[in-house]
């Protein structure tokens, strides 16, 4: 069975933020793929976590962004969350290339329990105010 796919109920109608959260999806599965392949290799596992690590922060960026245009009151509480995540995936980041541990069953089931969640339910209150700002419902075209 795989670890974590993309499902519909992970989607939140807003075309850019649900292209970025697949992306993480994707990268969380790559990491889970490469510590089970037999063949990796510190070096392969050390570039799979910094490409999360950046692209989380990329798309965090973009979403408090998002969060600010539309003047969504609770935008604090949500950094938080996302500095929590960044801190977390940065923090192993550190502690992996310096040996001192290894990517493991556990940490790939917290990233993934924390990104439902996250999405779920932190992510799903700023629709309100996303959606109120652009009824379209895709804030890709607003650009436009
Ligand atoms: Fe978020």
């Amino acid at each position: 069975m795989t670890f974590f796919r993309w499902t519909d109920e992970l989607a939140l109608g807003i075309d850019v933020i649900d292209r970025q959260h697949r992306r993480l999806v994707d990268l969380i599965r790559s990491l889970h793929e490469d510590i089970l392949d037999k063949r990796h290799t510190r070096e392969s596992t050390a570039e799979v976590l910094e490409e999360l690590f950046l692209y989380a922060a990329i798309h965090f960026r973009e979403e408090e962004r998002l969060m600010e245009e539309c003047g969504y009151p609770d935008i604090d509480n949500h950094r938080q969350e996302h500095v929590f995540f960044l801190n977390k995936i940065k923090d192993l980041d550190m502690k992996f290339r310096s040996g001192s541990v290894t990517v493991n069953m556990e940490l790939m089931d917290f990233m993934k329990t924390w990104l439902q969640y996250h999405i779920k339910v932190t992510d799903r209150r700023y629709l309100t105010c996303m959606n109120r700002q652009n009824p379209s419902k895709d804030v890709d075209n607003q650009k436009s």
